[in-house]
């Protein structure tokens, strides 16, 4: 079957108000770079014009300003799911002009094929090369790719020829059956391969091919300042010693690593190491210091969902494919995020906090407990299924006005019954087999700032009688201090009392 070869424009005029797309990708890495712009110069246009034009949109995870960021200035979402990190639409999502539902990103393949979501309309898929029978090979992320292609009425793809051939064999595309029909996944090692190579679809529901030619634009990385350094330092440390302490087996464990600076940090200090084993990853995301570490023969393999390397980085791979091909293999993020095989692998997860509380709870998502800063992403996956669970965060931030250790966290997205250990700048908080006042002296003795110190001791001492001794009339006079005179220091607890 011939496609038909289309611009970005007439693509995006085949879609129409209120239609539901599905995207190819997760993060930057194989997501559609055209056909997403093209909407939204629509949406401008339909607006000037007087007439409504909103999109409903999933992913697989965070997009990039082609999508998220284009769409969002364009005002040109209704729905938008399972998660985002552009700057641009977080301002939509904290204004309601955009209804955002931040799920848990193993969860939404399943859910939009049980329907929660509505019909999909039109899936756009990044792909390295197309057959006629609608085989297809997909891009540096697979996201939700699978699902959506089969849901969707009608299928536009992003033909992107900065994709080598050479990508082919470097996708796991395995779709599971839906309960009650479900059976085991069967993963049993971080290198297992279950699935196929490539994407079979419908040829008959493509609509047509957009021609591009692009690396993914992953934002290049800052240099690690002093505190994600430190914190960086301070989980190799912890996972130094749990290894020394036979708490690890001798043959080490997959490791889950969250996005953004710190995690890269932590990468190239595992990578250091000389006291812990060479190991695999099973992750949602590689970002740079995976391809150095794979390459030092540190890493010798990478389960994930998507290659989020720098454009610099993503070079590199394509130069080297005969090296890296056998060494890295990408999953649809219902299967690299799978609760049962991160459980089953004992996987090690480490991931951020926006700001943790004295018992172990986490806050991901909610700056201040009600502005949306991201989504709870992957980290609910693999915090509550790990076999150690790691978070980490600066014990500051914002030149000590908010201190990321608070009484209660003011949005729980991890709960102290999944969080096992804490790492700030400051030191390591080992919360097993602790009970909740334990916890409490762990996290401020090892993890608050010392400027803050005096103040979460003199919350604990407001407890009222029970296990866990929260005031739950002075809770958040942290927070509340911030809102009021921009400094936690300033926190009253006796405005409350
Ligand atoms: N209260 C208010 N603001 C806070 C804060 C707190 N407790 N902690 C951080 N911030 C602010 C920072 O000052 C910064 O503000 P700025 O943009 O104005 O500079 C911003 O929030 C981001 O903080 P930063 O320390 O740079 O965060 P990060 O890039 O390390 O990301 C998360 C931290 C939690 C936002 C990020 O990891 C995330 O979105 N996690 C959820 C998804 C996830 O974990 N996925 C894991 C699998 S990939």
């Amino acid at each position: 079957m011939a496609f038909n070869i289309l611009t970005a424009r007439e693509a995006a005029e085949m879609i129409e108000n209120g239609a539901t797309v599905g995207l190819s990708g997760f993060t930057a890495p194989g997501t559609p770079k055209a056909i997403t712009e093209a909407i939204a110069e629509k949406a401008v246009r339909e607006h000037e014009a007087g007439r409504p034009f909103k999109i409903n949109l999933f992913s697989g995870a965070s997009t990039s300003d082609h999508a998220d960021g284009a769409l969002a200035r364009a005002n040109a979402y209704n729905m938008r799911a399972p998660y985002q990190n552009v700057p641009d639409l977080r301002k939509r999502i904290n204004a309601h002009d955009c209804h955002y539902f931040d799920r848990h990103l193993s969860e939404m393949a399943q859910e939009v094929r049980y329907g929660y979501y509505g019909p999909v309309d039109y899936a756009i898929l990044e792909v390295a090369s197309v057959e006629p029978d609608g085989t297809l090979v997909l891009g540096c992320g697979l996201g939700n790719a699978p699902t959506y292609a089969k849901l969707a009425k009608k299928i536009f793809l992003e033909l992107n020829e900065k994709l080598p051939a050479q990508l082919y064999g470097m996708h796991d595309v395995y779709l599971p059956d839906d309960p009650p029909y479900r059976r085991e996944i069967p993963i049993f090692k971080a290198s297992d391969r279950i699935g196929s190579p490539v994407l079979k679809v419908d040829p008959a529901k493509i609509v047509g091919i957009v021609k591009t030619n692009s690396y993914d634009c992953v934002k290049p990385f800052s240099a690690p300042d002093e505190v994600s350094t430190q914190i960086g330092k301070n989980v190799v440390r912890f996972l130094v010693s749990e290894y020394k302490s036979g708490r690890l087996p001798k043959e080490f464990l997959p490791l889950q690593s969250g996005v953004g600076n710190v995690a890269n940090a932590v990468l190239y200090d595992l990578g250091e190491s000389k006291e812990l084993p060479n190991f695999m990853m099973y992750t949602e995301v590689i970002q740079d210091a995976v391809l150095e570490l794979i390459q030092k023969g540190k890493c010798t393999f990478a389960s994930t969902c998507s290659m989020t390397f720098t454009d610099q980085t993503e070079e590199r791979l394509f130069s080297d494919m005969k090296f890296f091909h056998d060494k890295i293999l990408m999953r649809p993020a219902e299967i690299s995020n799978n609760p049962e095989v991160i459980r089953r692998l004992g996987v090690i997860a480490m991931n951020t906090a926006l700001e943790a509380d004295l018992f172990g709870s986490v806050n991901s998502t909610h700056v201040l407990g009600t502005r949306m800063m991201n989504g709870i992403g992957g980290s609910g996956d693999f915090t509550r299924n790990a076999y150690i669970s790691i978070f980490s965060c600066p014990s500051i931030t914002k030149g000590g006005a908010i201190s990321n250790i608070v009484p209660m966290v003011a949005h729980p997205d991890h709960s102290e019954h999944s969080v096992d250990i804490l790492v700030t700048d400051q030191g390591i908080a080992d919360l097993r087999h602790k009970d909740p006042v334990e916890r409490a002296h762990e996290i401020i003795n090892n993890c608050a700032h010392p400027d803050y110190r005096p103040l979460l001791r003199e919350y604990l001492e407001l407890g009222i009688a029970g296990q866990t001794p929260h005031n739950l009339k002075a809770c958040f006079a942290f927070h509340n201090a911030f809102n009021e005179t921009g400094d936690m220091k300033n926190a009253d607890y006796g405005k409350y009392l």
